[in-house]
């Protein structure tokens, strides 16, 4: 049986901030294409990968920088789909207080930031947000007590930005992924005790893919979700079910 959902995002317009490296960001990006949206991408990095840019409009976006997040928002007039995507984190450094606000300021205000630029182009599309959380939202991090923090700290403003602003129409909805191979795992997947703890303690016995997030990221965004605002989905492989 194949149950393979296919959406229809034809004339939708879809910003994901955070995708240039690759990874989570850059697979919901290539899916929210292929599903027919206009499609633009932003990173931290003067560029993105060359594969990306050939497919999307890029745009070197610092969240921390509020000047440069306010006028990324103000020049675009409508947006159907939000994807807050970007987020730092390095394990065993994230004790030194200034880095710990570094994180934050990256993973949390940027969301909102972001959220906030784009709050106006947003409401003229009845649009939808979804904020990338992570499973170390629930769970304690003892090597990434910032990055733990920080993404308890997106699963919690979803929910108070979904009834903020219901009465605009748009919906606000996040996503935990569990463990997943991309650029930023790369240096806990150096430990090969850890790869395999992981993958054994998983019921589905391995390590998610960005595409795994970017299904559920559509699926979220789509009427197919029209009741759902304010939830955290986890997508972990049943990880932290065990
Ligand atoms: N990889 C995993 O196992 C995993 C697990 C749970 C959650 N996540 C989350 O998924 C999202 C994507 O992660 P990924 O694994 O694809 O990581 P990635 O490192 O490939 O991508 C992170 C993105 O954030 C951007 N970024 C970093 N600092 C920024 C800044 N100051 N301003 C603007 N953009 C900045 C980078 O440019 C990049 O585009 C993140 O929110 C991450 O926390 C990842």
């Amino acid at each position: 049986m194949s149950t393979l959902t296919e959406f229809n995002y034809s004339g939708a317009r879809v910003a994901v901030i955070g995708a240039s490296r690759g990874g989570i960001g850059a697979a919901i990006a290539r899916d929210f294409q292929a599903a027919g949206a206009e499609v633009e991408i932003t990173g931290a990095e003067p560029a993105c990968l060359p594969e990306d840019a050939e497919r999307f409009p890029y745009t070197q976006l610092d969240v921390t920088d509020p000047d440069a997040v306010e006028a990324f928002g103000k020049a675009r007039d409508e947006l159907d789909v939000l994807v807050n995507c970007a987020a730092i984190t390095r394990r065993g450094e994230e004790m030194e207080p200034a880095f710990f606000g570094r994180v934050l300021d990256i993973n949390l205000v940027g969301t909102m930031r972001c959220a906030l630029a784009l709050h106006p182009a947003l409401a003229a599309r009845q649009g939808r947000v979804i904020n990338i959380a992570s499973m170390y939202a629930r769970f304690g991090s003892p090597r990434n007590p910032a990055y733990g923090a920080s993404k308890a700290g997106v699963e919690q403003l979803t929910k108070s930005l979904a009834i903020a602003w219901a009465g605009d129409g748009i919906r606000v909805n996040a996503i935990a992924p569990g463990f997943i191979i991309t650029e930023q795992s790369a240096r806990a997947r150096q430990d090969p005790d850890f790869t395999s703890s992981v993958e054994a303690r998983t019921p589905l016995a391995r390590w998610g893919r960005p595409q795994d997030i970017a299904g559920a990221v559509l699926f979220l965004a789509s009427d197919a979700a029209a009741f759902i605002t304010g939830t955290c989905m986890l997508v972990d492989g049943g990880y932290s079910v065990v």
